[in-house]
């Protein structure tokens, strides 16, 4: 417990997988996934970590058929009227990055309204990546940062790494110390770009749906058996 991460962010993948081996439609998998991503938000809360971002919906997704970008996202919208109470009760905060205005207006204006119900909770913040990507964030900040420059209310000499990261949506948050992926795919596709610089990768086959608290378990015992360097030597972790 000494040595828990802060912030674990969540690739949540292989639900259509998880559908397809069951002959049943990709939407089942989505279904079914809801169920993953509470075991894992109580998980985290009775833990004690105080961070967890989930990638819920990537800005490619929205390349997926009419028909199951529908479904998903008539069950974000159930899913916010059916867990924002629970949230409350748990004193978890909801927050949502991503291009929103994307989204359907029913859905924008119910995260809004569960954001706003939820802002003052403090025992974990849970941040869903909606309509997400890390290059698009990053492409974000950099016009940002260049509309400040034109009005003159910035120096380009005064941009570096700890300016750059004030314009990023993840802004009020510490980087994740630990990655999780599911479904056995080992990629980034398009995540937390920035963030993710120094973090500790994790990949399990286990298909999203069928991931649960002891899966979790599994991959915070993982991230603590491993040495953190940040490019330092172990000799000059040992000396500090
Ligand atoms: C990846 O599986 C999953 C998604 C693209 C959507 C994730 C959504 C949920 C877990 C449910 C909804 C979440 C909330 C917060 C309401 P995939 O479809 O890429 O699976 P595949 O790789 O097996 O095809």
């Amino acid at each position: 417990m000494s040595r828990l991460p802060e912030h674990i962010a969540v690739i949540m993948d292989g639900n259509g997988r998880w559908a397809k081996k069951q002959g049943k439609m990709r939407v089942f998998g989505h279904q079914n996934g809801v169920g993953a991503v509470r075991a894992v938000s109580e998980a985290c809360a009775e833990l004690g970590v105080k961070y967890l971002t989930l990638y819920a919906f990537s800005t490619e997704n929205w390349n997926r058929s009419q028909m199951e970008v529908d479904a998903l996202m008539k069950l974000l919208s159930r899913t916010i009227a059916e867990e924002t109470s629970t949230l409350h009760k748990n004193n978890i905060r909801l927050n949502v990055i991503g291009d929103v205005q994307r989204l359907p207006k029913y859905n924008y204006d119910a995260l809004m309204k569960a954001i706003e119900e939820t802002k003052n909770n403090d025992r974990m913040t849970l941040t869903l990546c909606l309509s997400y990507s890390g290059r698009w964030e990053i492409a974000q900040a950099a016009r940002m940062i260049a509309e400040k420059v034109k009005r003159g209310e910035l120096q380009p000499e005064h941009i570096d790494e700890r300016c750059f990261l004030n314009f990023l949506q993840t802004n009020d948050m510490p980087d994740p110390e630990l990655l999780i992926r599911t479904s056995g795919e080992e990629r980034i596709s398009n995540f937390l770009l920035w963030q993710l610089a120094y973090s500790e990768f994790y990949f399990t086959d286990k298909l999203w749906p069928d991931f649960g608290k002891d899966d979790l378990y599994d991959a915070i015992i993982n991230y603590q058996s491993r040495e953190r360097r940040f490019g330092k030597t172990t000799e000059q972790l040992n000396d500090k």
